[in-house]
């Protein structure tokens, strides 16, 4: 069996930090403490570095069938991007197309990530057509899909886009067999009614894009859903949060002591509106939905991390090539909504976060790690550094300072939405069950290393 031993780095988890080695046996940690006496296959040097464990990215979009084309990052691109940023584990949507079956769609996420992806995945549902046959499939995906997160988009009608009645089913079923709903909250009728009207206007350009979803459709949404899954008594996750009138309606449901789990994703939390605003065609990079919001939003979506009001830090990793973008150069309403972050949400949380004193280090790694894995199923296998967890951990040096670019990252799409920012602080390695896949820059891992995690029902103890 291998081992590697990792000495004098500070392990970071939720709730502690301290200075201790880490001896890893296979896959797994075997041990934590001071001056550890093994011999091991190969000994690390983390002096000066945080041991943070493996990123989780609990919401991303590889290869995604969208808008007329297809997200540009496959399943082995994507996670090794991933991991040159830290992020081990990815939990990606399984699409359901409308008039098929969910397990139509689990099989096909399947067909498309096994054997190919380099890091560890797990998949949510996503239910866009809920009937009689979906409805029977629920606990079968649950209990032998390993599936325990469904979706339903409350926008982009005609595609994807449920109604009320048939999300507050749903949200029934998975009271009965264990399972969590996850919203994007958008009231997609409002929403096509102003695209329509801009577009008979005239106004085409990606500005329309964020005139034609205003924060009120978003926390109109948020507080259906919120509602809904009050009444049905289901357990709620609120993906992609973007702006400071959801999270009142979050606020609002915490006084009759409902909880609600709350995503938000580091591009809310870093770029703002005004980035549609730019000359040209500049903004389709950023064409996103919901949209980027105003700073007072993410001043908000801040200081509800530290509130323990937004739970995740995830990034919607969902990418388009400018040539991909470009089909809607003649109307904002086709760009494909969608744009890259996976390989730099860690990097960016960490010194935009930390760094600069918004963020403890025990809330940097809840956010990015722990608290996706409590939510989801996936802890204490993963999501922390404890003896007995996958030996998935992150050696990063807080001190070297680089410049994000697409001429350097390693997603599959020709620009980056933080093009030319300097951050300070840099994933050195990245281990994944055991194995140093990621070493100064170089990786070191084959297509299919990458493992499925099949999860148990959800759990509300978390
Ligand atoms: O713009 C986005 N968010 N694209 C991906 C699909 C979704 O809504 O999550
Ligand atoms: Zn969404
Ligand atoms: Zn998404």
């Amino acid at each position: 069996m291998s081992s590697l031993l990792i000495q004098n780095g500070t392990v970071v988890t939720a709730t502690d930090h301290y200075q201790a080695d880490v001896y890893i046996e296979g896959e797994k940690v075997r041990a934590i403490g001071a001056g550890l006496d093994y011999s091991a296959e190969r000994t690390i040097d983390a002096h000066g570095c945080y041991l943070f464990p493996g990123g989780i990215d609990a919401h991303t979009h590889m290869e995604l069938p969208f808008m007329g084309t297809f997200a540009s990052d496959t399943f082995e691109s994507g996670t090794l991007a991933g991991l040159h940023g830290g992020t081990t584990t990815i939990i990606d949507f399984a699409i359901q197309t409308q008039g098929d079956s969910l397990t139509a769609a689990v099989d096909e996420w399947h067909r498309k990530a096994d054997g190919h992806a380099v890091g560890d995945y797990a998949f949510h549902c996503a239910v866009t057509d809920f009937n009689e046959r979906t409805k029977a499939e629920i606990p079968t995906i649950i209990n032998e899909r390993g599936i325990n997160s469904f979706k339903t988009f409350m926008a982009y009608k005609g595609a994807l886009m449920v109604d009320d009645r048939q999300m507050f089913q749903l949200m029934q079923e998975l009271v009965e067999h264990g399972g969590i709903l996850t919203a994007h909250a958008e009231n997609g009728d409002m929403i096509d009614q102003m695209i329509e009207q801009f577009l008979q206007e005239g106004k085409t350009e990606p500005r329309y894009h964020v005139l034609s979803r205003p924060a009120i459709c978003e926390a109109e949404a948020a507080g259906r859903a919120i509602d809904l899954a009050y009444q049905s008594g289901s357990a709620l996750y609120i993906v992609h949060t973007t702006c400071e009138e959801a999270l009142a309606k979050v606020k609002q449901a915490s006084l009759r002591n409902q909880k609600v789990h709350v995503e938000t994703c580091v591009q809310y939390l870093l770029l703002d509106e005004s980035l549609y605003f730019q000359d040209g065609f500049e903004g389709a990079k950023v064409v996103m939905s919901p949209p980027l919001r105003k700073a007072k939003d993410q001043a908000a979506l801040w200081a509800g991390i530290n509130q323990n009001l937004v739970h995740v830090v995830a990034t919607d990793h969902c990418p388009f090539c400018m040539d991909q973008k470009a089909m809607g150069k003649d109307s904002f309403a086709k760009i494909p909504n969608g744009a890259p972050g996976i390989e730099n949400r860690m990097e960016l949380m960490y010194s935009e976060g930390v760094e600069k004193g918004r963020l403890s280090l025990n809330k940097f790694v809840d956010v990015n790690a722990t608290a996706p894995a409590k939510i989801f199923g996936l802890f204490p296998r993963k999501g922390t550094i404890a003896v007995g967890s996958d030996a998935d951990i992150v050696i990063f040096d807080p001190e070297v300072e680089h410049t994000m670019s697409a001429e350097t990252h390693h997603m599959n799409v020709d620009y980056s939405a933080y093009e030319g920012w300097q951050v300070k602080g840099k994933c050195r390695s990245t281990i994944l069950r055991g194995r140093v896949v990621v070493d100064e820059g170089n990786a070191d891992v084959e297509e299919g290393y990458g493992e499925y995690l099949p999860r148990g029902k959800f759990n509300a103890k978390y």
